[in-house]
């Protein structure tokens, strides 16, 4: 297995009817008329500065002329459009360093799955929080990573013993905390996503790079998502056997999380770049998976039903 960088494009779609948000992202053609403000708007939850120059790049995204962003707790949210599609989006995770078309991401994972080459886009059908470890006593029942089986050169016991993963709290309104483990993508999007993508063109030449083979979507996948960043092979290899995930990053669970809680679907399209060593093809590598990443989220926010205004 090569070990590979993923670049994540979170998307995640949002009915934005909080109080705070209402005003300053309010429709403006709706409130032209006498219409009822009954609309959606989608949002697009970026984990790079690689991801929003993709963005940029395509040119598919015009910001609101009145108000193209609000700055929220520290974030500044997007106003405007994706092929006349209302949007919001915002950067999470990643390094606040300033934007170079071939920096390595901050809030990058790895892609653990044989199948997969880079510029590839995964569309997954669960996400699993691994990062919540209740760590086991050496010489007590052990766990599920068993420290020892990894030792080099040779197996053996390890006082590190084993660690369990545990699940986690899901709270959502009017119904009692449940403990889960997987994050489901929600189906009806999922389903939307594998119609809808199914014969998306994606790119495979970047600047006069190409990638070595030509980039597919994947679905069908779960991944795993976690607050550490994994670039050691022996780790990956230890979740994919464990929980048959094909890719590991640092944001999915957290929107998932939150959209579950607050009851919004979500759709996670990810895109997945080899680490080169070497900066530069990797770089282009990694622009192309952001790249197809984003091709893929605008040809599914396409394909979401039109907001509808109720007029009088
Ligand atoms: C990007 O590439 C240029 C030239 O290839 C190099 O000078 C620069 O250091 C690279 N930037 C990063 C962030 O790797
Ligand atoms: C593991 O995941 C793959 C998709 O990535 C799926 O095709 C396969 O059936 C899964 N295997 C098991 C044992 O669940």
């Amino acid at each position: 297995m090569s070990s590979v960088n993923l670049v994540v494009m979170v998307v995640g779609l949002l009915v934005l009817a909080q109080q705070s948000f209402q005003m300053s992202l309010r429709n403006p053609v709706a409130e032209t008329n006498n219409c009822k403000i009954d609309f959606t708007r989608l949002g697009l939850v970026l984990t790079s500065d690689t991801n929003e120059q993709a963005l940029q790049d395509s040119g598919l995204f015009t910001p609101d002329a009145e108000t193209p962003y609000v700055d929220i707790a520290g974030r500044r949210f997007h106003i405007g459009t994706l092929n006349a599609r209302y949007i919001v989006y915002v950067k999470i995770g990643g390094n606040s360093i300033p934007y170079s078309w071939n920096y390595s991401f901050g809030s990058a994972g790895a892609l653990i799955y044989k199948k997969s080459s880079a510029g590839d886009v995964s569309v997954p059908l669960a996400i699993a929080f691994t990062g919540a470890w209740n760590w086991k006593k050496f010489g007590s029942e052990e766990g599920k990573l068993i420290f020892g089986e990894f030792n080099y050169p040779e197996n053996g016991e390890n006082l590190l013993a084993s660690v369990d993963y545990d699940t986690i709290k899901l709270f959502s309104k009017g119904q009692s905390p449940q403990d889960v483990f997987w994050l489901p993508s929600t189906t009806s999007w999922y389903s939307v996503a594998t119609k809808v993508l199914q014969d998306l063109e994606l790119s495979q030449c970047y600047d006069g790079v190409c990638l070595p083979s030509k980039p597919k979507i994947v679905f069908g996948t779960k991944g795993s998502s976690s607050d550490s960043y994994i670039k050691n092979k022996a780790y990956g290899d230890f979740l994919h056997k464990a929980f048959n995930v094909s890719t590991a990053d640092q944001e999915s669970a957290a929107v998932a999380w939150t959209s579950l809680s607050n009851e919004k679907p979500f759709i996670v399209i990810r895109g997945a770049s080899n680490v080169a060593g070497a900066a530069s093809p990797g770089s282009q590598a990694s622009y192309l998976a952001s790249y197809n990443a984003f091709l893929a989220a605008a040809k599914f926010i396409e394909s979401i039903p039109t907001p509808r205004l109720a007029c009088e």
